[in-house]
């Protein structure tokens, strides 16, 4: 690629993660040399101005050792603005202006900005011919509000670029630790044998976070948890621990397994949405020792949005035949925690029951963020001379992914998406047939709750959400790993 054009260049995605993700790229030498970035939104700025202003963003987001003036000014000078009313057609044309010859060819797009400007600035693109075969189009969520929605932008996308230029970016795809779950999987021999309903009791998968509102009181009281987190990043988490292995390790073959994993799922609607989920608001409390106020307060009204779901999910095939995959998420919870926990089935028959020794289940658990590690817990003898019988314990084998790869410098998730955007591999981001699977799944569990008169339940900010997502577990004799 030889341009890179992002719409909602002075927004907050693109101060705190893109800039800074395209400067690691650039100072590592991995953007072609003739790459120009043009930045574009509203605000009426020049070249100097919006240089300034990413300039200052580098210096807010990236640790200052890793910001030599030489990069940077390299980066710095790859950057043009262009002020930009994507509601005004005739506007277009400057923008192709500043691309510079052929401005349709080997060009980028990313579009950062609210999906109710998906459609004008698509428009727009066409109209100055800048939708052409050598432009590829990156996507920020949220993609719809519902399935409906979802389903109007990807055809106002589809009526102009091929799903193969079309670059559905979920964050949680670039992150190394998501990826290494396909490694783990597919890359050791050790886990498939047993990753089934034979080997498997139930899977848990926690994204927890400390933060509430962060100031995006209309679009998270609009969205609520289960839109913002689980319809995308815990449902692509969930698609990666449950498919089948791929046949390689590309675009088609990755994704047609998760869609099928997406297409599996057991739906939740009115019949069993009290019974399978719990929502959750929560109100005043401490988290990590500070006083922070209930969503309502935050917020400045009441409101029914849930900022904690918990969910029992099934995966209607073969391998997962009733094995639960327990789903949570959360704002104001007590650690920012995104984890895998998978328990697996008790051995058929304990040699150990006659001396008394207990034994408790393997598990493996896969930590994300913040803690990046895969820990398997395995019985082991206690030392001694078993006098009374032999003693068990669990035990952790635990590998520490920093600790494993210390020379190497952890990466923002958009800095692999980016690459890949510019490189052209989709493998990493979300088809289209995927995103509506998930909306599918979620619409039928937010009509469940509408069709009950489903409130959320308070909890309070530090607590692991309401009591009920505690029952909802204990009824099968699940205890959440905290
Ligand atoms: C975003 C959500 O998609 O993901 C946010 O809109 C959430 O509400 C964020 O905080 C979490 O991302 P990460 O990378 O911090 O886990």
């Amino acid at each position: 690629m030889k341009s890179l054009l992002l719409f909602g260049a002075t927004g907050d995605l693109s101060r705190r993660m893109l800039m800074p993700s395209l400067f690691g790229l650039d100072a590592d030498g991995l953007l072609p040399a003739d790459l120009v970035i043009v930045g574009t939104a509203r605000s009426d700025l020049d070249d100097v101005a919006f240089r300034k202003s990413i300039a200052e963003a580098l210096a807010d987001f990236i640790e200052p050792e890793r910001l030599k003036s030489n990069d940077v000014d390299r980066f710095l000078q790859r950057l043009r603005y262009v002020s930009l009313d994507v509601s005004k057609a005739d506007q277009f044309n400057v923008l192709r202006g500043a691309l510079g010859d052929s401005p349709g060819q080997n060009l980028a797009i990313f579009l950062s900005t609210a999906p109710s400007l998906f459609g004008p600035t698509i428009a727009g693109l066409e109209c100055v011919g800048l939708a052409g075969g050598g432009v590829r189009l990156a996507l920020e969520k949220p993609l719809g509000h519902d399935l409906a929605s979802s389903r109007a932008i990807n055809d106002a996308v589809a009526s102009v670029f091929k799903e193969s230029q079309t670059f559905r970016i979920d964050h949680y795809l670039g992150k190394e630790t998501v990826q290494n779950l396909l490694a783990l999987r597919f890359g050791n021999a050790l886990f498939e044998p047993l990753w089934n309903a034979q080997g498997i009791n139930h899977v848990q998968i926690t994204v927890a976070e400390t933060v509430g509102l962060e100031g995006r009181l209309a679009f998270y009281d609009d969205a609520g948890a289960v839109r913002d987190m689980v319809q995308n990043h815990m449902l692509q988490l969930l698609a990666l621990v449950a498919m089948e292995p791929p046949a390689r390790f590309d675009a088609t073959a990755v994704r047609d397994e998760k869609v099928k994993v997406l297409r599996s799922l057991r739906p939740i609607d009115a019949q069993n949405a009290a019974t399978h989920t719990v929502i959750g608001q929560y109100g005043k409390g401490a988290v990590a020792g500070q006083l922070v106020a209930g969503y309502a307060d935050e917020l400045g009204h009441p409101s029914s949005t849930e900022t904690f779901v918990a969910i029992k999910a099934h995966i209607d095939n073969w391998r997962w035949k009733n094995v639960p995959f327990y789903l949570r998420t959360g704002k104001r919870l007590p650690a920012r925690k995104t984890e895998i926990f998978i328990q697996f089935n008790d051995v058929p028959h304990s040699i150990f029951a006659g001396s008394g020794a207990k034994l408790a289940a393997n598990k493996l658990i896969i930590g994300l963020q913040p803690e990046e590690n895969v820990r398997l817990e395995l019985m082991t003898k206690e030392p001694g001379l078993d006098r009374a019988g032999m003693r068990l314990r669990e035990v952790p084998l635990d590998i520490s992914l920093p600790n494993a790869f210390a020379d190497v410098r952890r990466r923002i998730a958009y800095e692999r998406l980016l690459l890949d955007l510019l490189e052209g591999d989709p493998t990493l981001f979300v088809r289209r047939d995927e995103v509506e699977a998930q909306w599918t799944w979620i619409d039928a569990i937010r009509a469940g709750w509408k069709a009950d008169g489903m409130e959320p339940k308070a909890y309070g900010a530090g607590s692991w959400g309401p009591s009920a997502a505690i029952a909802l577990t204990e009824r099968d004799g699940v205890t959440w790993h905290d």
